[in-house]
């Protein structure tokens, strides 16, 4: 095997999806504890605070409290390296967080046991389904008054529209949470509140699914597990490797985060079943993690993480070769070399320098606007990877400069800003008509008002929009399309990249619209090409 087949038989690389606080910091920080990435517990709910204090261009992130950057991390575990990709969890940010599913291969999603399967993983989980992306669920939270488990796979179930094969099975909740049968295994893990760290080496383990002493001891809340342990043996599929692979059936676990139970369960998932990175697919050709030719496609690009340097970082995921520090890449959209040197890792809070990488890796590579999203990077070929969303904006408002000798600085931070997927800008097709902004949430219109004061001093006037909704409209027929634009010039609009939109202020006008122009196609989404 080839030395970068062997590195690249080694990643996983996943991104962990929840709604906000069912634990996914608490597990973030746990895996990364497990798997000696950080000494102290405690670090990454600092990150948290840390990116707060550290982002004051986002006054609007500090007071609600919230991570609007998604961050990448790395760690070692057994023989593989890990790549995790957090995932901002408010719902207004979900756009990002879409495209931060493009550049993973498996998902962890954590389900707060008392909740159950919230609004935000739901949308979440149609990425991951229209994608087939493997998922591993993780039921946090068993050291509280829960849902029934039982009741739990059920609504996962229905949720993801594919079967849910517990792995363990909790015996109690709450005060009287006893711990979990492992049932590859056929054994008890015992639970200790006192006890901090349940690695496999420390964690008490009773054999056996009948076993007097088990019974004995957790009595009625044994004998319910074991009943229901048994109900699912009957009733469940058996775990098949290639059903999780193609996003058919996830393996559940159960646990608390917080008190590190059931976490080392997840990490040897993540290892033993989840896959390495596979080819990708370009307009080109199919690209093999394995090429000797380094590839990669930027799939996110953040502004500003260090205030003191007014950055712009691009995430590139590596889909083949050998990435090493100081090598001549090409940027295959505007043939333009770059050659990163400073490029940035993600580990915790740290950034450290990435001397090389292979596929599934996430670089960081700052820059002052030379990498957009969806660029791809070569050693020379001409590449576009396909499969980068862009979602139809559900809000829109209008903008406008309150001093009009700003109109020009104006342009530059839309235009900038739509470069970075923070909001998505459109020109109306009627001249005259001022710019309009399309949102997924509420709050990315706050965003890009507060940016643009403190970033380009613009006071930008906000107004809302008649319009509701978009699609973006193409045609095999370029004629039929040109007759769909004049006959609704009112209602188009082009985005940053010069696709041709229809906005609509109503499902209804929508519609109509669709039915007297059967030869003209409506998108929801915008794949990057
Ligand atoms: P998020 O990133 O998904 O938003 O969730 P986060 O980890 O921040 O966790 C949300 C809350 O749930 C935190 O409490 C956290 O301590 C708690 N939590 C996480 N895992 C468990 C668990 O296994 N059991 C219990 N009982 N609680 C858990 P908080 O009060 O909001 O924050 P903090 O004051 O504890 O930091």
């Amino acid at each position: 095997m080839s030395n970068i087949a062997k590195e690249v038989a080694k990643r996983r690389t996943f991104a962990i999806i929840s709604h906000p606080d069912a634990g996914k910091t608490t597990l973030t920080e746990k895996l990364l504890l497990f798997a000696g990435a950080i000494q102290i517990a405690g670090s990454v709910k600092s990150r948290k605070s840390d990116r707060h204090a550290s982002s004051d261009w986002m006054d609007i992130e500090k007071q609600r409290g919230i991570s609007v950057a998604s961050s990448v991390m790395q760690m070692e575990y057994r023989d593989c390296v890990i790549n995790l990709l957090d995932t901002p969890g408010h719902q207004d940010f979900s756009e990002d967080t879409y495209r931060v599913l493009t550049a993973v291969d498996a998902a962890l999603m954590v389900i707060d046991a008392a909740n159950g399967v919230e609004p935000q993983t739901i949308r979440l989980l149609q990425v991951c389904r229209a994608r087939n992306t493997p998922i591993i669920t993780f039921i946090n939270k068993l050291d509280r008054e829960v849902q029934e488990p039982l009741d739990l796979l059920s609504e996962i179930e229905d949720h993801l529209g594919m079967d849910a094969i517990p792995f363990s099975w909790p015996v109690g909740m709450a005060k009287r949470f006893g711990g979990v049968f492992n049932l590859p295994k056929d054994q008890m893990h015992v639970f200790d509140n006192k006890n901090k760290d349940h690695r496999a080496e420390n964690i008490e383990i009773l054999p056996g699914l009948h076993n007097p002493d088990t019974e004995a001891r957790f009595g009625a809340e044994y004998a319910k597990a074991q009943e229901e342990i048994e109900l699912i043996q009957a009733a469940t599929p058996d775990f098949d490797l290639h059903a999780f692979l193609a996003g058919k059936q996830t393996p559940v676990f159960f646990g608390s985060a917080l008190n590190n139970f059931g976490v080392q369960e997840v990490l040897d998932a993540l290892v033993d079943m989840a896959p390495p990175p596979g080819p990708r697919e370009a307009v080109q050709r199919e690209v093999k993690p394995t090429e000797s030719k380094f590839t990669g496609m930027v799939f996110k690009v953040q502004a500003n993480m260090d205030p003191a340097h007014r950055d712009r970082v691009a995430f590139v995921r590596v889909s083949s070769g050998h990435f090493t520090r100081g090598m001549r890449l090409k940027v295959a959209r505007t043939n333009k070399e770059i050659r990163p040197n400073n490029v940035v890792s993600f580990l915790s809070q740290r950034r450290d320098l990435v001397e090389e990488a292979f596929a599934g890796d996430i670089i960081g590579i700052p820059n002052h606007g030379v990498l957009q999203l969806g660029d791809v990077l070569t050693e020379g070929e001409t590449l576009q990877f396909t499969g980068l969303p862009f979602f139809a904006p559900e809000l829109f408002q209008s903008v406008e400069v309150k001093d009009p000798l700003r109109t020009k600085q104006l342009r530059t931070g839309l235009t900038q800003l739509g470069e970075e997927g923070a909001i998505q800008v459109f020109k109306p097709h009627l001249t005259g008509g001022s710019l309009l902004l399309g949102a997924v949430g509420q709050l990315q219109f706050e965003v890009v008002a507060d940016r643009l004061k403190n970033e380009y001093g613009v006071d930008a006037r906000m107004s809302p929009s008649r319009y509701n909704l978009a699609r973006w409209v193409t045609s095999k027929n370029p004629a039929a399309l040109k007759k769909f634009i004049d006959s609704n010039a009112a209602n188009i609009a082009y985005d940053v990249v010069d696709a041709v939109a229809f906005l609509a202020s109503s499902p209804a006008q929508l519609r109509v619209a669709q039915e007297l122009h059967p030869d003209i196609e409506f998108h929801t989404m915008r794949e990057h090409s």
